[in-house]
């Protein structure tokens, strides 16, 4: 049975309520105390409960998904936070390739030409881009970096205390074939590529800066430059001439509010990106396009000589503080092609020694090294300084057959 106490204001008998008794049988329309005619019935206000319930419970459902997520992802942060914290604690001590890198250029070795050209081309108030040729390991990187340094503190230079010594490998800056991402040079992000990102979603392009501009005031060291592909070296060389560069995307207009002020600017003024150029590469000159050549100072750097070995053994091991024994220096210069072989044998060595409790480097430990490694015996020139080839014959005949 549903009872219904009905109301009335203004009727005569105001304040009173009427009571009405519905019951399965009493199937007649219902009135109030005036006589007028009460609609509600037992299926509407079922209907109207259920409504409420399942709207309730929809909105219920979806704060608790909400809480529930939020909590999953504040708990999968903490989470990660910890990771990282617990990956920054750690710390492994510097290998001697690190630590006993040359840190000014009179301990470059065997390079000394190499070293006054590099530097007159940095030195002063207009340095110029450069390129410097040479076998690997015979160190242009570490070169590069010292002369940037003392450079610095040159008469009328350009380059702030602070400017950036910025190394790139032009192997692993190539672009993708489509051009989406472009680390030397700089890319748009466009919002069909940005996905749910709050500019994605804005429809803002995200111009992002490549190493062009990471090196803006300061030297963009550009490892085996030769490696990159043609287009891209073009785009590098307008970047020089220009000193900036221009980022396009169809998805920009000058006319959007949306997009903030700093994006204006630099789609129509474009990302700063003067810097110096120092190519490295292990080819010849000719394997290098002459756009590029005409543009830079060219530095020879030389193969290393085998007392160059035994002085770099000698520097770096004083460096790092390791005690090697007598010998050790002249068995790693029959086994070094590089100063970066040099180093890397004087480390491994080293370690084998501390591994068997040795205080100092000795001939076994180098020795078992070399052959471990299976570094190659060095092959001295075949002639001494003072001679040279005027002839060559086999079996009594020269081999030009002029006699
Ligand atoms: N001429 C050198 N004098 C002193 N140390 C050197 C010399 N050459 C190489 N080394 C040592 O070897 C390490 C590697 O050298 P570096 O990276 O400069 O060689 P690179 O010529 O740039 O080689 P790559 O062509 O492979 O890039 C240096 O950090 C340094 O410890
Ligand atoms: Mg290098």
């Amino acid at each position: 049975m549903l009872k219904i106490i009905v109301v009335t204001e203004g009727a005569p008998q105001s304040g009173a309520a009427s009571v009405h008794h519905i019951s399965g049988a009493d199937e007649s329309p219902l009135r109030d105390t005036e006589g007028r005619l009460i609609i509600m019935s037992e299926l509407t206000a079922f209907a109207q409960l259920l409504f409420v319930l399942v709207v309730g419970m929809y909105f219920f459902s979806r704060m608790r998904g909400e809480a529930a997520s939020d909590k999953s992802v504040k708990e999968e942060s903490r989470i990660k936070a910890e990771e990282l914290n617990k990956l920054r604690r750690i710390r492994l001590n510097e290998p001697v390739t690190e630590a006993a890198r040359p840190s000014r250029s009179d301990e470059i070795v065997g390079q000394e030409d190499g070293i006054k050209a590099l530097r007159s081309a940095l030195w002063g108030r207009s340095p110029q881009h450069v390129i410097i040729y040479g076998p690997p390991g015979v160190g242009k990187t570490a070169a590069a970096r010292v002369v940037l340094e003392e450079a610095k503190k040159s008469e009328g230079t350009p380059f702030a205390p602070d400017a950036v010594f910025f190394e790139a490998d032009a192997c692993t800056m190539r672009c993708d074939e489509r051009g989406f991402a472009d680390p030397l040079i700089g890319t748009v992000h466009d919002p069909i590529y940005q996905g749910a990102g709050a500019c994605g979603q804005a429809g803002i392009p995200q111009p992002k800066a490549g190493a062009v501009t990471k090196a803006h005031g300061g030297v963009l060291f550009l490892d085996e430059i030769g490696e990159l592909p043609n287009e891209q070296l073009n785009k590098l060389l307008k970047v020089l001439e220009d000193r900036r560069v221009m980022l396009e995307s169809s998805y920009y207009s000058r006319t959007n509010k949306k997009i903030p002020t700093y994006i204006h600017d630099i789609f129509q003024n474009g990302l700063p990106a003067d810097f110096r150029l120092i190519g490295a590469t292990t080819r010849r000159p000719e394997d290098i396009p002459e756009a590029v050549r005409s543009r830079c100072v060219e530095v020879f750097f030389e193969p290393l000589s085998r007392q160059d070995i035994v002085r770099i053994v000698t520097e770096t091991a004083a460096r790092g503080a390791i005690a090697i024994d007598n010998g050790v220096r002249e068995l790693i210069a029959d086994y070094a092609g590089s100063g970066r072989d040099a180093v890397k044998i004087l480390q491994a060595a080293s370690n084998t020694a501390q591994m068997e409790g040795r205080a100092s480097v000795g001939i076994a430990d180098a020795s078992w090294v070399v052959k471990a490694g299976r570094f190659k015996k060095r092959r001295e020139p075949f002639l001494k300084e003072n001679e040279k080839i005027v002839d060559i014959s086999m079996f009594g005949k020269n081999i030009s057959g002029s006699a």
